[in-house]
């Protein structure tokens, strides 16, 4: 049996190959290295195996089946890649085994959890109040900002919701816009509010929400908005919804898994203007933040709402004292330091770095857009963020491009519908990515097109 340090050797000798190879391999997995996973299929042996027989097939059998996420030229759904430091820090993190829940158990990554809650609220412009949750993704984000909405709305009209459930009780309006992404909505269905029993706002052509289509706010109330459409990176006038809705006693959620981000741009957070007056934020670091699977958080300016939605007690806990508890704010009660990749990034790139990153992905987004232009393709949306949609001709032309284009290896991007039209998306969220990336990815892609 080798030595847990050998072991954990070879483990940080192969990611590191396996990084050292990602910007030169082909972006899918050959046909030949899927088809191998094949060999994970066996019964459960009588007798274990050794442990670095299982890390080789691992990586052997493993690595080469993965589609190259954390490259430079992925550019499917928005993803993100990882910061070296934000791995760095996982790999340690994770050999901790820390359960955050309590500060008395976990000084460390409780303090660091509340440093990287402090420095988001800052580079977001949220209220200083406001309390987070840490989650794995903006699914739950959203779901944890509603729970946190759902306990408000129904403690002003009298109604204790935590305790008495929703079957008996006085309804709420749910309004969302018409294009909110299908998480917020299965978001909806796990609360119990019902995934279909909402209130639709008109979009635009960039999927904004009309604001001139908001229904009168009559009673309890959750308006849901959105800071980047996965689609086109547009954004719900949030301020001004807020403005309008807020004084009649509405709640105001934001679903900003990557658009939050534009908030730390100088350049690009008009796009975002108002977002401090909403009551509740989703975001996901593993997007745009670039830190590694899975990383999301809730923040909620009613920090009471939350903490009772969220919180337990029982005899053999730790008991509440002055320093934030953790496990107080979400939906988990054990769960990873998400808290400390999250630190680890935004030290890496301070105030500055941060903007840099989102404006430079813009820029790339930008550059595929003219790229495409140039050479005679639609671009389909108003290129304002990281988001890019190209049509190749018909749905069907569209469609068979996109999937030589997959194919081929040099870059990876997928199919989405566009208000009834196909459309290839590109999403420009990873660190890495440079201006040849894009170059060389368009390259590739206009000769596919031509081809077809
Ligand atoms: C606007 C929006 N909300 C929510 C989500 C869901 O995020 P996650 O997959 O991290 O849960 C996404 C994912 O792309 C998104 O773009």
């Amino acid at each position: 049996m080798p030595s847990t340090k050998d072991l954990l050797q070879d483990a940080a000798a192969r990611g590191i190959a396996y990084r050292d190879d990602i910007a030169s391999r082909e972006v899918a997995p050959l046909p030949d290295a899927v088809a191998g996973v094949g060999a994970f299929v066996e019964e459960l042996a009588e007798q274990g195996t050794p442990d670095e027989v299982i890390l080789a097939q691992l990586d052997e059998i493993g690595s080469p089946a993965t589609v190259a996420m954390a490259g430079p030229r992925f550019f499917g759904f928005v993803v993100g890649g990882s910061y070296p430091v934000a791995v760095a820090t996982n790999w340690l993190t994770t050999a901790w085994d820390q359960n955050v829940g309590a500060f008395d158990m976990t000084p460390t990554t409780s303090m660091l959890e509340f440093v990287s809650m402090s420095w988001m609220k800052e580079l977001f412009g949220l209220p200083e109040s406001a309390a987070a949750a840490f989650v794995t993704g903006a699914t739950v984000a959203n779901f944890s900002s509603l729970a946190a909405a759902r306990n408000r709305v129904y403690t002003d009209i009298g109604w204790n919701v935590e305790a008495d459930g929703l079957i008996a009780a006085p309804p709420v309006t749910i309004i969302i816009g018409d294009e909110a992404h299908p998480t917020l909505i299965k978001s909806l269905g796990l609360l119990g509010f019902g995934r279909e029993r909402v209130v639709r706002v008109p979009v635009d052509r960039q999927g904004r929400m009309k604001v001139s289509g908001l229904p009168a706010i009559d009673g309890p109330s959750i308006v849901c908005t959105q800071a980047g459409n996965v689609n086109t990176g547009a954004f719900d006038p949030i301020g001004e919804i807020c403005d309008l809705v807020r004084p009649q006693g509405a709640w105001v959620h934001v679903d900003g898994a990557f658009g939050l981000w534009a908030a730390a741009s100088p350049a690009k957070c008009g796009l975002i203007e108002g977002v401090g007056k909403a009551d509740s934020w989703a975001t996901d670091a593993h997007k745009w933040l670039n830190v590694p699977y899975d990383s999301g958080v809730a923040f909620v300016r009613d920090a009471d709402a939350l903490k009772a939605a969220m919180s337990v007690t029982a005899d053999y806990m730790m008991p509440e004292n002055e320093f934030r508890k953790p496990s107080d704010f979400t939906p988990e009660l054990s769960r990873r330091a998400r808290g400390v990749d999250i630190w680890a990034a935004l030290k890496s790139l301070g105030r500055r770095g941060v903007a840099e990153l989102v404006d430079r992905c813009c820029a790339h987004a930008r550059r595929f857009a003219e790229g495409f232009a140039a050479a005679g393709f639609d671009v389909l949306n108003d290129v304002v963020l990281n988001q890019v949609l190209i049509s190749f001709g018909d749905d069907v032309t569209t469609r068979q491009v996109i999937e030589k284009i997959q194919q081929e290896g040099t870059c990876w991007c997928g199919v989405t519908v566009w208000q009834g039209k196909t459309a290839m998306r590109i999403s420009v969220s990873n660190w890495s990515t440079t201006a040849e990336d894009v170059d060389r990815s368009l390259d590739a892609m206009i000769s596919i097109a031509q081809s077809v």
